[in-house]
């Protein structure tokens, strides 16, 4: 077996077996096969695609590349969550505290943003002072104390994926259903959790850009999970507009904790975040959906989602009344009357980007303090001069038009 014969093999469209994908994978791992070989091997899988068998197979040589988590020594039903990622999703933040508020146990290992879109643990990391790498052993303690912890990937965690994912990243081999479930599935495998939901994000903001391509990695995502004796819910969710009003670390965080303290009712990002964290809770405890969701409501009622929050800041040593938002902001007002058809996710993603919130390329430095709020979303009216949005600016020079993000028809 060489890498060659394997490529061409895939280019034919013929089924790969286990040992010729642990082959070259794991050589690339090793560095025995070359970033071009890889490559061209990638290209070839976005192209032809993967059988189902191929995928079990990619997904099991990815979790077996490095440290499975053992969550034993935490008592009761573990539950975890990830979003395929979006231009505003502060998501983690509203409902991991949700969750654990009603003692469903939650270990979170969230990523980066890299591109357009942010990642949690940057958001996490515009608290001053909060800790988001933490060892193993502080996860399991944590989530024993207070019912959650939120931390970045441990090191070892599926490191053939880290490596498999930058080479995809710059050669426009991302977009493959096959390599997304693999590369997920993978990571929320070797995080330990039983119950695992996944939120498919679609739209012009997101990886994926149709339904019908959602339902595809729906459909894969649980039957990966099934191979693990994992139960996987998934839900797939609106990104072609931003997530809520606030794009940017410290001002995302912000919003969620408005959200925890019960404001933004009915606003689409309340009403995900319900949905998220019910179907969370009614995994791990077994009740209907419905319930879940009356507990839901309840515990963001009764502020002690908010009070879970905090406690998951003090407790990883962030001070959220040290958040900084940066004080050069620009209103920016509507050139036109009428009503506001869409705002587009992709382009307030890269407004914010361009500000500073996220990293472009591996190694840049993010500003927290920058970003965007949006002060009318899609279907309301808007009159010429009125406030559309206040961008926060750091020492970024030039950034897109923010006006160019929205879509006003005349009424
Ligand atoms: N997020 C991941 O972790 N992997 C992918 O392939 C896509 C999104």
């Amino acid at each position: 077996m060489n890498a060659i014969s394997v490529i061409d093999k895939k280019r034919l469209n013929q089924e790969l077996s286990y040992e010729e994908i642990k082959f070259i994978f794991e050589g690339f791992l090793n560095g025995e096969v070359e970033d071009y070989q890889m490559s061209a091997l990638l290209m070839a899988i976005v192209l032809n695609g993967m059988t189902d068998n191929e995928i079990f197979a990619l997904t099991d040589i990815f979790i077996n590349s490095g440290d499975v988590l053992d969550l034993s020594e935490i008592d009761g039903v573990k539950v975890d969550k990830h979003s395929t990622g979006g231009i505003g999703d502060k998501t983690t933040l509203i409902v991991a505290p949700i969750v654990a508020s009603l003692g469903v146990k939650v270990c979170k290992m969230s990523g980066r943003g890299l591109g357009y879109t942010g990642g949690t643990i940057d958001k996490l990391e515009s608290i001053p002072g909060f800790r988001v790498a933490l060892e193993d052993d502080d996860v399991i303690n944590q989530v024993n104390d207070i019912g959650v912890a939120l931390t970045s990937q441990t090191k070892n965690l599926v490191p053939l994926d880290k490596v498999v994912y930058s080479l995809r990243d710059v050669t426009a081999t991302v977009e493959s259903i096959p390599l997304i479930a693999s590369s997920i599935m993978s990571k929320k495998i070797a995080s330990g959790a039983e119950k695992i939901l996944i939120d498919i994000k679609v739209g012009s903001g997101a990886l994926i850009k149709t339904i019908e391509d959602a339902n595809k990695l729906s459909e894969l995502m649980i039957k990966i999970g099934n191979k693990y004796n994992r139960e996987v819910r998934t839900l797939v969710t609106d990104m072609n507009t931003p997530l809520g009003k606030a794009i940017g670390n410290s001002l995302e965080v912000v919003e969620a904790v408005s959200i925890l303290r019960g404001h933004g009712k009915g606003s689409y990002l309340y009403n995900v975040c319900v949905e998220l964290a019910s179907n969370m809770v009614s995994m791990a405890l077994g009740d209907s959906l419905e319930d879940a969701k009356k507990m839901v409501i309840e515990n963001i009622n009764n502020g002690q989602a908010y009070e879970k929050f905090m406690e998951i800041v003090k407790y990883q040593g962030g001070d959220v009344t040290k958040l900084k938002v940066s004080e050069k902001a620009k209103v920016i007002r509507s050139n036109a009357s009428g009503v506001i058809k869409n705002i587009d996710a992709l382009k307030i993603g890269m407004l914010s980007a361009a500000l500073g919130s996220s990293a472009m390329k591996q190694g840049d430095v993010i500003d927290h303090s920058v970003g965007v709020i949006l002060h009318k979303l899609k279907g309301d009216t808007v009159n010429f001069g009125e406030p559309l949005c206040t961008i926060y600016i750091g020492s970024e020079e030039y950034y897109p038009d923010p006006l160019e993000a929205f879509e006003i028809e005349a009424i």
